[in-house]
């Protein structure tokens, strides 16, 4: 077990370069089980939640061959067998969700554990299941069971609703319908990047999808797919984050790897407050920046804030001037940073399921811990900015998401360690 030590309060500069996408590839190396072949990914990160899933494809029969380094990933899945998957790993993560669908379209059956992933408060998997259903499949879940079973020898496209906007169950559905007979129209379905990618890897393997990125997705079912190449794509939340730390301790910090458009209304945020950059072709250079003005956030499904983004950016917030707050529409109880930071000294509460905060503040090191991923993220841009010695401990939500953290923060000045307990 480890922690991280930051000793905070000194300004920062040089250059972050943003990994590939982990909301991406949790959904690519289970998608990888569609090809019945060798599919190589690019761009991977080295986090833990890769690591969980190349363990659980080992376990079904694939063959990874990891180029950690390079960031790539060689991924057989000819050998894959349907098999109960076991409950430990399973539910470490959100996105075992996605071997639901995979294993429903290549076998027409699939044994996995119940998700689990970060405590955001309810995170039902209802959608994804009507899906299924819809596409012909049936669910077989024993009362208190520790696993899901669905069943769906002959799956048939069809029209599906989604009832609210949901990234996973999004997937989950093109995964799936990727094999099944005929069309499948899936509406009101989520628009972000993420589903673009994966919609690529699919395409790439030989399936049709079309219309990703928008509200509706038309998947032509196909018998076979075959193996492909594909590179993640970068970050988005991780550059979030950083930009974030740049814009409140930065002496000239630049962000490398980044797609703009993926940042758009975060970008306009920063900008709100009064935050000074230069937005290059793939980068953003975010100068020393000064007298910022404290903003409203209302977190929306995608193009709009990200749920995602919304505990690490709290932390600047704090270094604004005035009253704001922060409303989470997506989780309305992703709020656990706030006591964190409120042990530093942010003048931060929750009121009604809405983070009102008053700034400027002081912040000052103290022991602190990381709840889950981003709240973590939260607390590690907190102990840059804070005056003295912060301890974050339950730190393996944090080497979930975030790709060599330690060594990129060291890069531009951050005094950061990882020490044992
Ligand atoms: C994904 C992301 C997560 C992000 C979230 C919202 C991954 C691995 N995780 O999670 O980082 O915070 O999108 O952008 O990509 N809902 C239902 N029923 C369902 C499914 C979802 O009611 O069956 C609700 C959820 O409770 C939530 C909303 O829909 O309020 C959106 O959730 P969803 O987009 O599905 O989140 P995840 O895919 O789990």
């Amino acid at each position: 077990m480890k922690k991280i030590v930051i000793n905070g309060g000194k300004r920062i500069s040089g250059k972050i370069t943003i990994s590939g996408a982990k909301n991406s590839v949790v959904a690519l190396i289970p998608a990888t089980i569609l090809a019945n072949d060798v599919v190589t990914l690019e761009g991977v990160p080295d986090i833990s939640d890769v690591e969980s899933l190349i363990e659980i494809m080992e376990i079904m029969g694939a063959k990874v061959e990891r180029h950690r380094e390079e960031g790539r990933l060689v991924i057989d899945t000819r050998s894959v067998v349907s098999r109960p998957l076991p409950y430990g790993k399973i539910n470490s993560l959100r996105a075992s969700y996605y071997f639901n669908g995979a294993l429903l379209g290549r076998f027409g059956q699939a044994t996995v554990g119940l998700p689990g992933g970060c405590d955001l408060g309810p995170r039902p998997t209802d959608l994804h299941d009507k899906a299924f259903k819809a596409l012909g499949a049936r669910k077989l879940q024993q009362e208190e069971a520790e696993h899901l079973e669905v069943i769906g020898d002959h799956l048939v496209g069809t029209t599906i609703y989604m009832d609210m906007v949901s990234v996973g169950a999004t997937i989950n559905t093109m995964l799936a319908a990727s094999r099944a007979k005929g069309l499948t129209v899936i509406e009101n379905a989520a628009r972000e990047p993420e589903i673009i990618d994966v919609a690529t890897l699919l395409n790439n393997m030989g399936a049709q999808v079309r219309g990703a990125g928008t509200d509706t997705i038309r998947i032509l079912g196909t018998d076979t797919m075959h193996g492909a190449q594909h590179t993640v794509i970068p970050d988005r939340i991780e550059a979030g984050t950083y930009l974030a730390l740049a814009a409140a301790m930065g002496d000239g910090v630049v962000i490398e790897n980044i797609i703009y458009e993926h940042l758009e209304s975060f970008i306009a945020k920063l900008e709100e407050m009064g935050v000074r950059m230069t937005i290059r072709e793939d980068s953003i250079e975010v100068h020393k920046s000064e007298n910022l003005k404290a903003v409203n956030i209302t977190t929306v499904p995608y193009p709009g804030f990200a749920t995602d983004l919304q505990q690490p950016i709290t932390p600047l917030l704090l270094q604004t001037k005035g009253r704001g707050w922060i409303v989470d529409t997506i989780y309305e109880k992703r709020v656990n940073h706030v006591p964190e930071l409120a042990r530093m000294g942010a003048d931060i509460s929750v009121l009604e399921d809405r983070i009102i905060y008053e700034a400027p503040n002081e912040l000052t090191g103290n022991q602190v811990k990381a709840t889950d991923l981003r709240a973590g993220a939260a607390l590690v841009t907190a102990g840059v900015i804070a005056q003295g010695k912060t301890e974050i401990t339950n730190i393996e939500f944090i080497l979930r998401g975030y790709d060599h953290i330690i060594e990129k923060l060291t890069a531009v000045g951050v005094d950061i360690q990882l020490v044992d307990l």
